[in-house]
Parts: C-alpha cells; sequence; structure tokens
C-alpha cells in the first residue's frame, strides 16, 4: 500500500523535530573531515512546494516552520540555501537537508519505492556522491550495508500506515545492526492516541536514546507528538536534543 504522501505533511511539528536533529547530527558527524555515508530507508520526494494545494489543504506547515522563526542552525541553512534556489514556498524533505549539508567526501543512498515520489526525488537531487533508489527501504539499506565510508547514519522514517510497521522497523535496526554496528540509525515514530510506537519501544532489544516531543496545536486531534529513536548516538547528541524545543520557540515542547 503506497498511498501516503509527504506534501499534505512537509514542513509540520513533527518534521521540525526530525528535521532540526537530522541536520544537527549531520553537523556534529562532519566535524572530522573523514567520510561518512548517509542513507534514508524512506526519501521521500526532497523537496516541498508549501503553496501546493495538498499543503494548503491541511495546513499542517502553516503550523510547523511557517509559524516560526528558525535560530542559526544546520536545519536553518539547508532551508534558506533551498528557497534561495528554489523560491521562499520550497521545504526541504530529508535528503534535501542531508545534500545540502554533506561534503565532496561524503556519500548518499536514498530508498523511495512510491513511482512518483522516486521521480521527483530524483529530480530534486544534485548526482554527484548521491545514489537513488526505486527499492523497499528495508532490503535497499540492508542490502548495502555496512557502506564505505563505514562511519555513517541511518534515517528510518516510514508512514506508519501499516500497522505491523512499528515492529518491523525493530527487526530491520536488528539486522542493520548485525551488519553494520558502528552506525548511528535514527528512527522517527508518530505519537498517536492508540499508542502502538510502544510496540516499536519494547521490540527494540539493544541500546538507545528515546526523545519525544509533544505539539502545542489548535486543534490536538491526530498526531499529538513526535518521537524519536538513536542508537549510536554521537557524543554531544545530548546536548542537541536539549536545546530543540526553544529552537522551535517552544512550538513543539519535552514530553
Ligand atoms: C514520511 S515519508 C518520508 C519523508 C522524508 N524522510 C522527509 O523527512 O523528508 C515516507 C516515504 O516512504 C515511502 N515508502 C513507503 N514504503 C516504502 C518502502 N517500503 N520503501 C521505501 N520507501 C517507502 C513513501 O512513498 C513516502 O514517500
Amino acid at each position: 500500500m503506497l498511498s501516503y504522501q509527504h506534501a499534505y505533511h512537509a514542513g509540520n511539528p513533527a518534521d521540525l523535530h526530525k528535521h532540526l536533529v537530522l541536520a544537527e547530527l549531520l553537523a556534529l558527524l562532519t566535524r572530522k573531515a573523514r567520510g561518512i555515508s548517509y542513507m534514508e530507508t524512506h526519501a521521500g520526494r526532497g523537496r516541498y512546494d508549501l503553496s501546493a494545494p495538498e499543503s494548503l489543504k491541511t495546513g499542517e506547515a502553516a503550523e510547523g516552520i511557517e509559524a516560526i522563526t528558525l535560530p542559526d542552525s544546520p536545519l536553518a541553512t539547508a532551508l534558506q540555501t533551498t528557497r534561495a534556489r528554489f523560491g521562499e514556498a520550497a521545504y526541504p524533505g530529508s535528503p534535501l537537508i542531508a545534500q545540502t549539508l554533506l561534503r565532496e567526501q561524503d556519500r548518499l543512498h536514498l530508498m523511495e519505492l512510491h513511482p512518483a515520489e522516486f521521480g521527483a526525488l530524483r529530480r530534486a537531487l544534485r548526482t554527484e556522491h548521491t545514489s537513488v533508489h526505486h527499492r523497499d527501504g528495508y532490503e535497499g539499506i540492508l542490502s548495502l550495508s555496512p557502506p564505505k565510508p563505514r562511519k555513517g547514519l541511518v534515517l528510518v522514517d516510514p508512514s506508519y500506515e501499516v500497522k505491523t510497521e512499528y515492529e518491523q522497523v525493530a527487526e530491520f535496526t536488528h539486522k542493520l545492526m548485525a551488519k553494520w554496528p558502528e552506525a548511528t540509525v535514527m528512527i522517527w515514530y508518530p505519537i498517536l492516541a492508540e499508542g502502538r510506537h510502544a510496540e516499536l519501544i519494547s521490540g527494540l532489544k539493544l541500546n538507545f536514546t528515546r526523545h519525544e516531543v509533544g505539539f502545542n496545536l489548535k486543534d490536538g486531534e491526530g498526531m499529538t507528538g513526535s518521537g524519536l529513536l538513536l542508537v549510536n548516538a554521537p557524543y554531544g547528541s545530548a546536548d542537541i536534543l536539549k536545546r530543540v524545543p526553544a529552537m522551535t520557540g517552544n512550538l513543539i515542547s519535552k514530553i
């Protein structure tokens, strides 16, 4: 089933949580000259237009990125670079954030299964140092792991349309760690009334850091918060996680 389209949700408070932490982690991992590998299981279309009907229909960006001014930060750099190239309504998805922040010596491997999203992703990114795959993200990342360079980060960002995906993410992470034990893994999950993310958290039989935020929205229905799990979190991540709510003007708050 591939009915989920991130264009309806781009730039919402959950994206802010995920993208702020992602951009900061990439900045941390690229402090030294040695190259890194950056991989994504679920890449999406790479770049979003916040003036598109999908975005205006839900109004989620209006309650997220459009409601705040980002302080000087790696995400602000990626946003400014994207807007300078593509106009003021553009918003970078995780692949474009990574491509903006990564260097000559780094490598990107991105998986996207939806044919139209995959096509848009290919068009949104430069080709240097980047491979874009029309492929199942779990299978694709496992088959490429461990990559070269061996230092690196994997973002796991499914839509959780299929409820078994919470368990699937835990199972995938164990397989990934068996193949590439030193990888930093960042898993995103929604916080919904049913609380299914508990299956993911109890299913993960390894050490991880958990960071959850709640949203201060007018309509408290639907997704009320956003969670991140970090495996092999690099030194310095704790400070990043602490700073995130303030960076959003407390639009999101730690829970
Ligand atoms: C939440 S969106 C990704 C958003 C993106 N990571 C970002 O932050 O900009 C999830 C994406 O996963 C894609 N997808 C769903 N199942 C997939 C699978 N098994 N393998 C790869 N991509 C998949 C969907 O088409 C969708 O574009």
